[in-house]
């Protein structure tokens, strides 16, 4: 089955084409075309995601990066296309609400014939509504032009999916799964951890309370005037000062008091102890902020010190928090998923704290292309899905930037 996948969710546009055989337990997947525009230097000098702007170039590049994609995968047969005036006008008004996109679409369709593909999948939440949309849409058009069936992903599935996936030969296989799968997943705007009892069906068995793990690396990696996105900023001044240091330890129990200097303060573990599989960062960043009011400015070694420090803290939460959830679960499977699942020391500690004490556990972590926002891993949770036929009309697709797993 080759499926066509379309990404856009947040700041990346990605559209892949993937070949998949064989069935739930066992399927190989060989990557035909992927094609990827980050966004991430465009947002920089707004510290954040722009949701309008992230929505105008999703429907500049979708077109070019499908072409692109459809090229690599040696899959366009140029021709001029006939399409009947119905089709037209429905197709003009599922892309009407994406600036210029209507135009660039049937440009492109007019002259491309139907490609060799047996279904579309696009991600339909959660993410940025504004920007889920835009591929929606997108998606909802290319269905209905070459008339293919279109499988709604849930973005969460596809990062699930990433880190079950491991390379061979050229391509990825997903095989031998234990069950229950417990995924922790992480990224800008998710923090939880979900259960997969039987395959492809979730339980919640925790969440933040507050804000997302990404979303705490973004805002402190502000605070220490760091560019966005901060999660890779705070790890490489993290590592950096780990190498160096060895981790000579002369941190103090958290205080905010004046008169400390930033070099020896410890920060908060935010529900280190509570017994529940839940989560909160909010404290953590609002510990960084205080520290950061009462002492002014900050040197370079005072960064240093603090992102390793806010990084050992989330660290040590999640990891908490997920050895609970697995003795709790029985969980024989352990996935990493989520953009900030690329951050090395979050892999290196789970890898080390999984072979020294859950031993049997299978941790699976993506790998760094595939952690962060994709259409591969779209492809992927889309063959499960058309599998079991679960196709989705383009007549009623809605975007939610909400949906949930469980
Ligand atoms: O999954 P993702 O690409 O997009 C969302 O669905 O949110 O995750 C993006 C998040 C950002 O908050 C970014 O700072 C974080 O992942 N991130 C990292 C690292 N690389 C990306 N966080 C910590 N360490 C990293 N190396
Ligand atoms: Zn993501």
């Amino acid at each position: 089955m080759k499926i066509l996948a379309i990404e856009t969710s947040c700041d990346e546009t990605a559209v892949a084409i993937v070949e998949a055989t064989g069935d739930e337990r066992n399927a190989h997947f060989h990557i035909l075309g992927n094609a990827l525009l980050s966004q991430i230097e465009l947002h920089k000098p707004y510290g954040g995601v722009f949701p309008s702007l992230a929505k105008r170039e999703h429907a500049k590049n979708l077109v070019p990066l499908l072409d692109a994609a459809l090229e690599e995968a040696e899959l366009v047969r140029e021709d001029t296309q006939a399409m009947s005036e119905e089709l037209h006008n429905r197709i003009a008004e599922t892309l009407a609400r994406e600036e210029g996109l209507a135009e660039a679409f049937f440009d492109f369709i007019d002259e491309c014939e139907a490609p060799a593909i047996d279904a579309i999948a696009v991600t339909a939440g959660p993410g940025l509504e504004p920007a889920l949309w835009v591929g929606v849409s997108f998606a909802k058009a290319l269905a209905l032009a070459w008339d293919k069936p279109l499988v709604a992903v849930n973005h969460m599935e596809g990062h699930i999916m990433a880190a079950l996936a491991g390379g061979e030969g050229d391509g990825l296989v997903i095989k031998n799964v234990a069950l229950p799968v417990l995924a922790l997943l992480i990224s800008g705007g998710h923090t939880e951890l979900v259960l997969m009892k039987e395959w492809l069906e979730y339980e919640l068995v925790g969440r933040t309370r507050d804000d997302a793990v990404g979303e705490a690396f973004d805002k402190v990696a502000r605070m220490l005037e760091l560019p966005y996105p901060g999660g890779p900023e705070i790890s490489k001044l993290a590592e950096g000062l780990r190498d160096t240091e060895a981790n000579v330890s002369k941190v103090r129990p958290y205080s905010d008091e004046e008169g400390l200097t930033l070099l020896t303060q410890r920060l908060p573990r935010p529900m280190l102890h509570d017994a529940t599989c839940d989560f909160s960062f909010a404290g953590l960043k609002t510990a960084v902020l205080n520290l950061l009011k009462k002492h002014g400015g900050i040197s370079a070694s005072e960064r240093s010190h603090l992102a390793r420090e806010f990084e050992d803290a989330v660290t040590e939460v999640l990891l908490k928090k997920t050895e609970r959830a697995l003795v709790r679960e029985g969980a024989q499977t352990l996935v990493l998923g989520g953009g900030v699942s690329a951050n090395t020391h979050i892999r290196r500690v789970f890898k080390k704290a999984i072979e020294e004490n859950a031993p049997n556990v299978a941790l699976r972590i993506p790998t760094a292309s595939l952690s962060t926002d994709n259409a591969v891993m779209i492809a992927l949770a889309g063959f499960y899905r058309a599998l079991r036929n679960d196709f989705t009309d383009p007549a009623t697709l809605i975007a939610n930037g909400n949906l949930s797993l469980a």
